[in-house]
Order: structure tokens, then sequence, then C-alpha cells
């Protein structure tokens, strides 16, 4: 903390002074908040004060290196390949880091992965990875690190040490409707994800109905900043904008979720999901210096040749689990048979979906319980025609089913005409 800070002038410059504050101010306070120099209600008031004025790119890259040195940071000096890393703000059927962590491993890269559970209505890879049993997500650094040496691969829990200013700015945040700030969030996103060491990012940035701030030009401009936060911290990073107007893939909820990953790793079925991964794995692999076309090719040929379905059985077998999934996904996650299957009513197209109520309602199929083989399999896609529609239902909960029926009869739209389907990647920001 520089020696002249104190809360009150702190407070009044954050107040009175529309200039951009520096770097030191910014470490000050977020320093001072992290050990309790600053209290709640002085940091609340602060925030707000310098949101009002509106944080400028500078201060946002200042926030995160504050918000980044307020804990440990880990580091892969030993490491004889790119570390890379891939962060989602979101989606829903959404499972591609299942899919792109042993696909770059097997092409030669490393996957350092720091995860967190589920968010809103969006799916969390650790609570995926539960459902495959003896999965361990807890691992300590060095475990990680380990691992990361010897397969290439490791997906844990992200520890409370690392940037402690994220868990307390962010509970703050929620109390005062601060959450969907732009520099916030793209804040609270990379000090994380600087804080894991890897020195490649790609970031799958959701725009569309589903998109975690719901409005397509904020979200370009939250991808814009992350981007530019990245770079100023010596990062390789891109930005890949991809539609959430439909769910990516034919699976929502844990275990179905894992299963989906596993049939796209296995080559059984390709699909938005599998175009996504293999795009967002390309764009990995060109940041180390391979042309984009070259890079798509090797990913590809590794998810076709097997070596990527490999690199996850031994990811899966490594912490813990059975990787016996990789062989008999259904049988090993315990998934049985749907106990309702929706179809729309009414004749026509479907012209919209209301993916976000779709992701809230594999939550809600799960129950309070938290069942990880619930949730819903479905083939939705923009533009089809409703007598091909097949969504079903997985739940140990029969009486959700009126419920789920209610659901998905106001979340699917069935219209006349045709609709045109978004593009898959709408921007690619290097
Ligand atoms: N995800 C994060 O990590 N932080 C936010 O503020 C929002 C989404």
């Amino acid at each position: 903390m520089p020696e002249s800070f104190t809360p009150r002038q702190a407070l009044q410059r954050a107040r009175h002074d529309p200039q951009p504050l520096d770097a030191n101010d910014w470490r000050g306070v977020i320093g001072a908040f992290t050990n309790g120099a600053f209290t709640d209600a002085q940091m609340a008031a602060w925030l707000m004060a310098r949101v009002l004025h509106g944080i400028s790119v500078d201060e946002a890259v200042a926030l995160t290196d504050a918000m980044l040195h307020s804990g440990t940071q880990l580091t892969h000096k030993d490491s004889a390949a790119p570390v890379v890393d891939k962060h989602s703000t979101g989606g829903v059927a959404d499972t591609t880091t299942l899919i792109v962590a042993p696909l770059v491993a097997s092409v030669g890269l490393v996957m350092a992965k720091l995860s967190g559970g589920s968010l809103g209505h969006t799916g969390g890879t650790l609570d995926k990875l539960a459902a495959i049993p003896g999965f361990r997500t807890a691992l300590n650094a060095d475990t990680f690190l380990a691992q990361t040496r010897q397969i290439g691969v490791a997906i844990a829990a992200a520890t409370r040490e690392l940037v402690p200013a994220d868990r307390l700015l962010y509970a703050l945040r929620d109390h005062i409707e601060l959450v969907d700030d732009t520099a916030l969030i793209a804040a609270s996103i990379m000090s994380k994800k600087l804080a894991t060491g890897a020195t490649h990012l790609v970031l799958d940035v959701k725009l569309g109905q589903a998109s975690i701030l719901g409005d397509d030009s904020k979200t370009r401009a939250l991808a814009q900043l992350c981007v530019a936060i990245g770079k100023a911290h010596g990062r390789h990073v891109t930005a890949v904008l991809s539609d959430m107007n439909q769910p990516l893939g034919p699976a929502i909820g844990n275990a179905l979720e894992v299963r989906a990953a596993i049939d796209v790793l296995a080559g059984r079925t390709f699909g938005r999901l599998g175009e996504l991964s293999l795009k967002l794995a390309a764009e990995l692999l060109h940041q180390t210096g391979v042309p984009f076309d070259t890079a798509y090719q090797q990913v590809s040929d590794a998810l076709h040749s097997g070596a990527a379905i490999d690199r996850f059985a031994q990811l899966v077998a490594a912490q813990g689990g059975d990787a016996t999934v990789v062989a008999d996904p259904t049988a090993v996650l315990g998934l049985g048979e749907p106990v309702a299957v929706w179809a729309p009513s009414q004749a026509g197209t479907v012209t919209a979906i209301d993916t976000r109520r779709l992701g809230v309602l594999a939550r809600e199929l799960a129950g309070a319980d938290m069942n990880l083989r619930a949730g819903l399999t479905t083939n939705l896609t923009l533009g089809m025609a409703s007598d091909t529609v097949v969504v079903a239902l997985y739940t140990d909960n029969p009486a959700q089913v009126a419920h789920a029926t209610a659901v998905l009869d106001a979340a699917v739209e069935i219209a006349d005409g045709p609709v045109q389907e978004p593009p898959l990647i709408q921007t690619v920001i290097r």
C-alpha cells in the first residue's frame, strides 16, 4: 500500500476527481480492502464512485494487476511446452472445456485449467467432472503442476489463495448491483486467468440471448477489454465471440454433458460443439506461431485419430476417476432412460429459443440435492422444423415433468417461415 494512502483521502478523491486513477491508487485500495483496512462500506462507496466516473482501459489493467497481486500466482517455470488456458463467459450445453483441454494436450501444449462451479443458468466444469465416479478436482498446487508436466493437462478447482480480492469484491458487487459492470467483470475474469500462469489464453465470449450481459455491444466491449488487459500483462490472448442464441451441444446437465463431450472425442458426434471446440483449440495452437489453417488441421487430426480421447482417459485416471467412462459413458455415469420426451405441439419452424431458461430448467430438474445425472438432451436448433424437435428429460423427480413441459412450451417459439441461423462464430479478436 502506498505510504500516503488513507481511506478518507481515497474516498474524497474517488468521489470528486474524474481523472483516471493510476496503478498505485488501485493497488492501494485493493490492498487495503483485501487486508481489512478499507471496510466493505468504504469499498462499496469508492467502487461506485469510480464506476460512475467511468473506468478507463488503463485503470482496468491496473485494477486487474492489483487483484492479481492480492494472492498467490502459479508459475510453470519447468514447462517445456507453452502453457495455455481457456475461459468461457458461460454457455448452455457448452462442454467445450472437456474436449479442448485433452485435445490441445494431445498436440503438445500444456493445459493448466482452474475452474469454477455452475454460475446462474450456465454449467460449471467442476460439477461436470464430479459426475465421473472418483474424479478429484481438489488438487494442491504441487500436484496440479506435476500433473501438467506429466500428461500436459490438469483441471482443478481454483484455491482460496488465488486472487482473494476477487471473492471479496464479487460478494460486494452483488450487494450493490455492480455485477454487470464491464470493467469489473473483465478485471475479475482476467485476474483469475493471469494468476494461473498460462501464457496463452483463448476466451470464448458468448453473444446473444443467453450471454452474460445479454447485450451484444457490451459483450464485444467486454471481449476487447479482456484482450487488452491480457496483452498489457504480456500474454497471448484471443477472444472468440460465439453464438449463444441456441444450445451449443446436444445435452444440458452434468453427466449428460460429460457423455456429450466423450461422444465428440470418440468421433460419434460433432456438430456445433465439435466445431467450436476445434476452433478454440486451433486458436491456442495458432498463438504459438502455427498458421491458423495448419493449426486447425492438426487439432482436427488429433480428434479423429483418437489421440485426444486417449489424453482424456489419462486425465480422468490421473485425477482418480474411472477411466472406463471413455468406453461406456452411459453405464459409468449411471445414466438411465429419460423420464419423458417433449416435442412442440404446433407445426412450423423454431424461430426463437430461450436458451437461458433451458439452462435454468436443467438445474431445476437436478433438484435441491443437485442430482448430477439430471438435465435434458435436445436437438434444438434455430430454423428446424418443429416436427423434428426432440427434448428428452432426465430427473429422479417425475413431478418435475409437468413443470418442464410448461417451461419448454414457453421457451421454444414456433412460427411460420424461415429463420436465419446465427453464425457459430461472429468475430475473433486477436
Ligand atoms: N465471471 C467472473 O469471473 N467474474 C465476473 O464478474 C462475472 C463472471
